[in-house]
């Protein structure tokens, strides 16, 4: 059933187009009513494990920007530190695409046992995680069989943005006509996907060479981009085995820098125009230790020119763009382990549902 794919990971990433637009046409009453349900309480918590936390960890930082609302993401773990801020007007949102997470759960039951309502974000229908919430929300993602989560996790992002938006309307941050125009937008989103596939597979196998070689790399962002660095650094470590840290591009003067030498990788992550300028320092930081520099960079951006690698996203659109910066990384750990003769369906050590605390 792999369709002619060599594994299932590159099947699924292929898939993006189709299941990115399945999710979209699915947007309906039940976006309508986690929304609602969101936006009604005092202090939204986010909470997911892996992957899942990076898709979280973008929606608090959407949220926080197109509404000023308190928006507190965290690694699902860790639900007892987190718990302890919290009271009944409070209400969580939960992101699992297997809805099994047995973390995600746990969190999930302390926020409930405390009265708060729960919003659920899931690929599972009847899943458990979708079961014990208040509302269930579903991405359209169909089965994911690779471990590592791909077409899952670009889902993730169009319904959490989507949710974000309905959040704006319901504060009064966005009226019909500016959701009516926004969800135009996102309809561009499967043919770009599209696109950013056809025009950088065959840059990630012939970069995959090179980062194969490696023992380490560095993902570094600002803004709206630091969940995608985080989650392309996360996916070539567990599917190529390369040590890979994804930082904030600010902090990574701050201790992360003295491992750089001659020809270490880092790549950087470009969303938001306006933190722009202070990414290029931050290049420069690290060209002048010796780094190799890959971008993942807008249409139109200034960065291109001082990067020693670029690939460059046919979109200017902020609400479009972290959704579209994933692909290339997600195809350069496919092809890193590939190269390195590892099968990306089955990295060692790892489950695809995790039910163990
Ligand atoms: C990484 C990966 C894991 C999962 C995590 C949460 O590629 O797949 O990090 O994202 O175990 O799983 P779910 O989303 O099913 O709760």
């Amino acid at each position: 059933r792999k369709e002619g794919f060599p594994h299932f990971m590159l099947k699924e990433i292929h898939e993006q187009p189709r299941v990115i637009n399945d999710t979209i046409a699915g947007f309906g009453r039940d976006y309508e009513m986690g929304a609602e349900m969101l936006h009604s309480g005092d202090t939204i918590f986010v909470t997911a494990a892996g992957t899942s936390y990076h898709a979280s960890m973008y929606f608090a930082l959407l949220t926080a920007k197109l509404t000023g609302r308190k928006v507190i993401p965290f690694i699902s773990s860790e639900y007892e530190s987190y718990i302890h801020s919290a009271s009944s007007g409070d209400v969580l949102l939960a992101v699992s695409q297997s809805g099994e997470t047995i973390d995600t759960l746990m969190a999930l039951r302390a926020f409930k046992a405390l009265g708060c309502k729960v919003v659920s974000l899931t690929n599972v229908i009847g899943s458990v995680i979708s079961r014990e919430s208040d509302q269930a929300v579903y991405m359209k993602a169909g089965p994911e069989i690779g471990v590592a989560a791909t077409k899952t996790f670009t889902t993730q992002l169009t319904a959490l943005t989507w949710l974000a938006l309905l959040i704006a309307q319901r504060g009064g941050r966005l009226d019909a006509e500016g959701i009516k125009s926004t969800r135009e937008r996102i309809k561009a989103l499967p043919d770009l996907v599209e696109e950013v596939i056809m025009k950088y597979e065959g840059w990630a196998k012939g970069m995959s060479r090179l980062i194969a070689a490696k023992s380490s790399a560095y993902y570094l962002s600002r803004g709206l981009g630091l969940p995608i660095a985080l989650e392309g650094a996360l996916k070539l470590k567990e599917v190529a085995y390369v040590h890979a840290e994804g930082y904030p591009a600010g902090e990574s003067k701050h201790g992360p820098i003295a491992l750089v030498e001659r020809g270490f990788p880092v790549v950087f992550v470009s969303v938001e125009k306006s933190l722009e300028k202070k990414l290029l320092g931050n290049i420069e930081e690290m060209k002048a230790r010796g780094a190799f520099t890959i971008g993942i960079i807008p249409q139109g951006s200034e960065l291109g020119a001082r990067l020693d690698e670029k690939v460059v996203i046919p979109s200017r659109d902020e609400v479009l763009l972290p959704i579209l910066e994933i692909i290339p990384l997600q195809l350069l750990a496919y092809y890193t382990a590939v190269e390195k003769g590892v099968d990306p369906d089955k990295p060692r050590n790892l489950a695809k549902t995790v039910t163990v605390e």
